[in-house]
């Protein structure tokens, strides 16, 4: 009996223990910060990091202490159990894919894919290979987010009828940031966060897109990338204007410039980036207030950035489910591919067309 009891302490011991193999390819300026990530995680250890540049892999390797790659077969043939993949947004699909196949579980940056097709294939591997794969948004963890969620998840505005979302960045991140900014655009940069935020918000999947959008400055600068972008989203019970711009001055006091406001049937939200704080306005409740006194709450529950690392290595130790589905990520990036195409053709385009 006693005997028993403890083997079965030791047992309990070892499995709480037990901690995540993990990686990082693509260890440029957020790749470098999964790997701290995972590094602060104490369920995890940080074995290795891939970069196609040598040079980067070993220095972010050297300084970290962990192994440094440029070939992803030394990820796949590793121990490793979660791989994040951070390299540009057009350079997901080939490691994400890779590291699938090799069995293990991944976290991949914001867009997933900048093709549907792509989002798709990967979404369907991971499933059909029982793995865990989810997105970094980690706006999903933002207690700004979170309590905006709460408050119209649970009726405080009434139903939801109207969302106005809009996050650009100043056009140093286009011109100096990125050095593959004419692979990508703002709609992949920025609305793979906001149209991910207002699904998640609203509880409500979006249908149809129609958007218009200008390449004209940055373009002559040599980016090819979107200046702006307004689209016009219908989801199933309300509907959305989602506007992004690239071109915002450096002189602006915010890298970001960001704001959520909803219309609902009896109240109205609105969120400013550069407070951090928001408002609720109801006449049903009557109460017009600042911020919300639970804001900061969420910041003991879960590190806020890297909330989806530390969910996948709780979900990959623990069992369970990723809280940001990769599905989610691929509805986004049809969502984003279909205002693309609207740009294109001047036509509104049904999200479905492109999942199935
Ligand atoms: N979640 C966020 O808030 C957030 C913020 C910024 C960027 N991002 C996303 O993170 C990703 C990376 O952005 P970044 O700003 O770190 O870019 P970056 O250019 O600084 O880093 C990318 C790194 O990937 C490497 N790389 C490129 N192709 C590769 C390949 N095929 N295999 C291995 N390594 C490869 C590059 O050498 C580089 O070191 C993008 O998808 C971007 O949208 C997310």
């Amino acid at each position: 009996m006693g005997s028993a009891a403890s083997s079965s302490g030791t047992e309990e011991r070892t499995v709480a223990e037990r901690r995540a193999k993990t990686a990082v390819i693509g260890v440029g300026l957020i790749g470098e910060q999964h790997a701290e990530a995972y590094q602060s995680n104490p369920r995890a250890d940080l074995t290795m990091v891939c970069d196609l540049s040598a040079d980067r892999a070993k220095s972010v390797g050297e300084r970290l202490g962990v192994a440094s790659t440029a070939s992803l077969a030394d990820i796949a043939n590793s121990d490793v159990e979660i791989v994040s993949v951070a390299t540009p947004d057009h350079a997901h699909y080939e490691s994400v894919m890779a590291m699938l196949e090799a069995g293990k579980h991944v976290v991949v940056e914001k867009p997933i894919a900048t093709i549907t097709k792509e989002a798709k294939a990967m979404v369907e591997l991971a499933e059909a290979k029982n793995l865990k794969m989810t997105v970094n948004l980690g706006n999903r963890w933002n207690p700004n987010y979170l309590s905006i969620r709460d408050s119209v998840q649970s009726g405080e505005i009434g139903d939801p009828v109207m969302t106005y979302s809009k996050t650009s960045d100043t056009i140093w991140v286009p011109r100096t940031m990125l050095s593959w900014a004419g692979k990508s655009g703002p709609q992949w940069f920025l609305f793979a966060h906001t149209m991910d935020m207002v699904r998640w918000i609203l509880g409500q999947e979006a249908l149809e897109v129609y958007a218009i959008g200008q390449k004209k400055i940055l373009k002559s600068e040599g980016i090819d990338a979107f200046d702006a972008i307004q689209a016009l989203v219908r989801f199933e019970n309300s509907f959305a204007t989602f506007e992004t711009s690239w071109i915002v001055p450096e002189a602006y006091p915010h890298i970001v410039e960001s704001q959520l406001t909803i219309n609902g049937s009896t109240g109205r939200l609105n969120f400013e980036g550069a407070t951090q704080g928001f408002q609720i306005s109801s006449d049903t409740v009557g109460k017009h207030m600042y911020a919300r006194p639970s804001l900061w709450t969420y910041f003991k529950l879960s590190p806020s950035w890297w909330g989806a690392l530390h969910n996948m290595v709780d979900c990959v130790l623990d069992g369970g489910e990723p809280a940001i589905a990769a599905r989610d990520g691929m509805q986004v990036t049809a969502m984003i591919e279909a205002a693309e195409i609207s740009i294109a053709e001047g036509r509104s385009v049904e999200i479905a067309s492109l999942l199935n």
